[in-house]
Parts: structure tokens; C-alpha cells; sequence
């Protein structure tokens, strides 16, 4: 990847003019089925760029609960669109009876609803995989009642690995669709917007508005495409080491972990009181494992391309010993 930077090809993207870029953004399109992409600096502004697109200042967005635009992206619906949000059923999966309930009247009083944002994989739950025939009814559902209907597919990669389907079937429900290439797949920045042409260019002047406008980003593209060309297959690596790590901690007296819930390269960890997330975290760190509280007692693994086979071992012993410790067993 690093040769593949050095080598890029480069030019204004500003201008459109850098061919590594058009060229990643081709390639997005075709993966993900769409007429065209845009590349961006982040998950967070594909994502927002789409939500600025579907919606008007005061509408509402139907999410799962736990949904990545709402707990990471700094209140950026609220402050960039002007929207309020709604979740939909319970642990971030939800089906279209549950997103049709979120839905309002059409009323003076009332918001309007007009997107619904599904992620797959689901970040806080874990990795889950959004089920697709949900993703098919959400999505006939939301058009019947005039909604618009985005994908954050952060992951889309995992879950095409995890389930057989395509990318581009995984996609095919919705609108709009953001990926990322600077999470499993190990490009060091950037994220894509996928759509319809005519959105693409509403959402170039948005990146520009918003700062997002980037020059020689070919240097950057380069990774991206170079990850969409070797580190997709090899997900599945991931997937087997999360297996692997959730069956071994597991083991561990105080933790608990949903081993069905353990889909693709995500693990939750559960502690059991007094144990806390944070002391856990904190003591582990000591022993040399980095591992992040995402709960007052649940910690969140997650498998990338850099987590080899052996380290998922080491890493168990590491945190059951961190657990050991401040149960007063070790
Ligand atoms: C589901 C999901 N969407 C969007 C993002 C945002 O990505 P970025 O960190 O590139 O803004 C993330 C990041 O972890 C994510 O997990």
C-alpha cells in the first residue's frame, strides 16, 4: 500500500483532475451498484453529506438504536442539517414495523420524517450484520410513505464477506450509501458517498462548503483503491480471529459474551459488577493490551488487518489477567 501511495498519480481534485481519485470513485460506484461516488475524508462526512441531502432543517431521521451517526459524529445532524432523530426498535437492528412506528402524521405540529438510516454492520451491537430481507422491507416501506433511505456501510465489506451477498446487492435497497476504506480494509483516510449522479454533484458543492474539498488527494485514493483490490477476502481473517477471541474470553470468570452476536470482525465484552469498563481498560493498557470501554461494563474488540492469529491468544490471556487482577483472583 505504502508503494502504491509513493506511486499515485495526482491532480487538482478540486478541478476533478486527479486520476487516482476518479478512478477510486469509479470504482466505488461499480462496487456498490451506484451511478457515482465521491470520495471524502471520513466515514462521518459521507455520512453527514447524505443526511444533509435527504432532509430539510427540523426534519427527523429514523436510526437504530446506538446508530454511529448519533453517538459519534460530534451532534453533526443537529448542527450541520438541522435535524432530530428518532430510534427505531432496540439494539440497532430493527425491522419496518418498527421503523413505520417512528414514522409521524403529516402535520403542522408535527416533524417531518423524512430518512431512515440503517447500518450495517451494526458498530455498537457489535458487527451484526443488518439482516437483508429487513433492509428490503425498510426500504419499500420508507419509499411508500416518501422517505428517503441511506446505508452507513461503514463495513459493507464485512458484511458481504460475513453473508455471501454482494456488495452492491447489500446496497441495492438504498438511496444513498457511505463506505469506508480506513477501517478493515487498512487505507490510512477516507470514506465514499455512493449515488445517483445528480446527488454526487449536490453533495461536491456540500464537501467543498464544509471544507471537504481535498487537491492531490491521490496519494490518498491510492490506498483506498489499493484495499478494495487486496484486503477485502481477507476479512474473513478478521472474522475468524473474533471468533476466536470471543471464545476465549469468554472462558473468563466475571466476562460474558453474546457468542451469536460475534458476526464479523467486532467483539462486546460484558463485565460482570464491580468490574468496570474503564479499571479494565486501565489495567489492561498496563499489561500492554489497548482495548476501549464502549459501556459502563462492556469493552469492544474489534480485528483489523495489523491483529495476527497469534495476538487474539496473547490478547485473551492479557485481558482475563486484567480481569483476574481486579476480581482479586490473580
Ligand atoms: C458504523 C460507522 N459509521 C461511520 C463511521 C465514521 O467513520 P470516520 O471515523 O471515518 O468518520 C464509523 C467509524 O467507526 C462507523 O463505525
Amino acid at each position: 500500500m505504502r508503494e502504491a501511495i509513493l506511486r499515485a498519480e495526482v491532480g487538482d481534485d478540486v478541478f476533478g483532475e486527479d486520476p487516482t481519485v476518479r478512478a477510486l470513485e469509479a470504482e466505488a460506484a461499480r462496487t456498490t451498484g451506484k451511478e457515482a461516488a465521491l470520495f471524502v475524508t471520513s466515514g462521518t462526512m459521507s455520512n453527514q453529506l447524505a443526511i444533509a441531502l435527504h432532509t430539510r432543517p427540523g426534519d427527523e431521521v429514523i436510526v437504530g438504536d446506538g446508530a454511529h451517526v448519533v453517538f459519534y459524529e460530534s451532534g453533526a445532524g443537529a448542527a450541520l442539517s438541522g435535524v432530530q432523530f428518532a430510534i427505531a426498535g432496540a439494539g440497532g437492528l430493527f425491522d419496518a414495523d418498527a421503523m413505520e412506528e417512528r414514522i409521524h402524521p403529516t402535520a403542522h405540529w408535527s416533524p417531518r420524517t423524512s430518512l431512515v438510516c440503517v447500518e450495517n454492520t451494526h458498530n455498537r451491537a457489535g458487527g451484526r450484520v443488518f439482516p437483508q430481507a429487513d433492509a428490503v422491507a425498510i426500504a419499500e416501506r420508507a419509499r411508500a410513505r416518501g422517505l428517503g433511505v441511506h446505508l452507513d456501510g461503514a463495513r459493507l465489506w464485512n458484511a458481504s464477506v460475513a453473508t455471501g451477498l454482494s456488495v452492491a446487492e447489500l446496497a441495492a435497497p438504498f438511496d444513498t450509501v457511505s463506505v469506508c476504506f480506513s477501517k478493515g480494509l487498512g487505507a490510512p483516510v477516507g470514506s465514499a458517498l455512493c449515488a445517483p449522479r445528480a446527488w454526487i454533484e449536490r453533495a461536491r458543492t456540500l464537501r467543498k462548503r464544509w471544507g471537504g474539498g481535498m487537491r492531490q488527494a491521490g496519494i490518498l485514493a491510492a490506498g483506498a483503491l489499493y484495499a478494495l483490490a487486496h484486503h477485502t477476502e481477507r476479512l474473513r481473517e478478521d472474522h475468524a480471529n473474533a471468533r476466536r477471541f470471543a471464545e476465549g474470553i469468554a472462558k473468563t470468570p466475571g466476562v460474558s459474551v453474546d457468542l451469536a452476536g460475534v458476526q464479523t470482525n467486532i467483539v462486546n465484552v460484558d463485565l460482570a459488577a464491580p468490574l468496570t469498563a474503564e479499571a479494565v481498560a486501565a489495567a489492561a493498557r498496563r499489561r500492554g493490551l489497548a482495548i476501549n470501554a464502549s459501556g459502563p461494563r462492556r469493552l469492544r474488540a474489534v480485528m483489523h488487518l495489523d491483529v495476527h492469529h497469534d495476538d487474539v491468544d496473547r490478547a485473551v490471556a492479557l485481558l482475563s489477567g486484567a480481569v483476574a487482577e481486579l476480581r482479586g483472583t490473580r
